[in-house]
């Protein structure tokens, strides 16, 4: 049975051939709508439009080739100053969702330096453009996949970094940066978790979370390895299961970089409103419940209040 993956809408190129069949949702099934290497028209635009449709379907086994398509041509939209924010952040998600991807496959340094490729142009532009983040935030997936979640964690975290240090003359767009990078990887050491743990429904046996806690500190040893970020990236990715109690993993440290708390913020909060197969997302309010059990510190209390600020909008918030 053919999986299938949602796609903005906004990332298709109008007057261009499809690279993968498309489908749209009519009722409760999906119903073809483009073959492959039919040229997408503004006339199928202003149809899905008209119907209201912000997203197609294509196969799950045609997700890569669409996502490296897609890679080919983001660096000139992200730079393009006429195109719209919205069709920017599409690109920028499903672009970066492949780099993800083959780093997963394959984390080595020429993998990492695709990644900040991919990233640096979109970082670049959403230091000063708020519209930019927002809509950032709308295109969000929540599916179990790592690098979805990575993605998104990336986001997030980002985000709260800039807001969070916006007055802070020490942490500069070059130091955001380099943060920015270490968010989008800091699982980048569940590449070496085997597929039958991370994709298991259900809880995990006792020996399978021994070697799922290893992730921290494998994600820390590779982007050392690579030698392609700072120490800061790396801390993120070993300290971000750490909790200011001891409690957490991989070494129980209560010192905690600030850099990396703010990742565990937007690591739990995407954890929490993630759909699974074998569990339903969390609404916002609930998943800020949640996170505010997890603020130890004033640090942590002043984080989630910049997080809520930034992620919690009024329609989603109360019901
Ligand atoms: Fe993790
Ligand atoms: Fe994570």
């Amino acid at each position: 049975m053919d999986v299938f993956r949602p796609i903005p809408v906004d990332v298709i190129q109008v007057d261009e051939r499809s690279v993968v069949d498309l489908f749209v949702r009519h009722e409760d099934r999906l119903v073809s709508f483009l073959e492959k290497g039919g040229t997408f028209t503004r006339d199928h635009l202003v149809q899905l439009n008209r119907h209201g449709c912000t997203r197609v379907y294509i196969r799950g086994a045609e997700a890569t080739a669409f996502e490296r398509y897609v890679s080919t041509y983001s660096d000139r939209i992200l730079t393009d100053p006429t195109i719209p924010s919205r069709v920017k952040a599409a690109t920028f998600y499903v672009a970066s969702t492949h780099a993800l991807r083959n780093a997963f496959e394959n984390p080595d340094a020429q993998q990492i330096e695709e990644i900040k490729k991919t990233l640096h142009p979109m970082f670049r532009s959403i230091m000063n453009n708020e519209v930019l983040l927002s809509d950032l935030f709308a295109i969000t997936e929540h599916d179990f996949a790592t690098y979805t979640h990575s993605v998104n964690v990336g986001i997030y975290a980002t985000a709260l970094a800039i807001r969070f240090y916006k007055n802070d003359r020490a942490v500069g767009a070059a130091e955001m940066e380099r943060l920015c990078y270490g968010y989008f990887l800091h699982d980048i050491g569940k590449s070496r978790v085997p597929l039958s743990i991370l994709r298991k429904r259900g809880s995990l046996s006792e020996d399978e979370w021994k070697v799922m806690r290893k992730h921290p500190e494998w994600g820390y040893t590779r982007l050392m390895e690579t030698g392609h970020l700072t120490e800061e990236a790396a801390y993120i990715s070993l300290q971000h299961h750490e909790r200011p109690d001891g409690s957490g993993y991989p070494l129980g440290m209560k010192d905690i970089h600030p850099c990396a708390r703010i990742c565990t913020m937007a690591d739990i909060y995407d954890a929490l409103t993630a759909e699974r197969p074998y569990k339903k997302s969390m609404n916002p309010f609930d998943a800020f419940g949640i996170l505010r059990r997890e603020a130890f510190t004033e640090f942590d209390h002043n984080l989630l209040g910049t997080f809520i600020r930034m992620l919690g909008p009024e329609k989603d918030v109360i019901h």
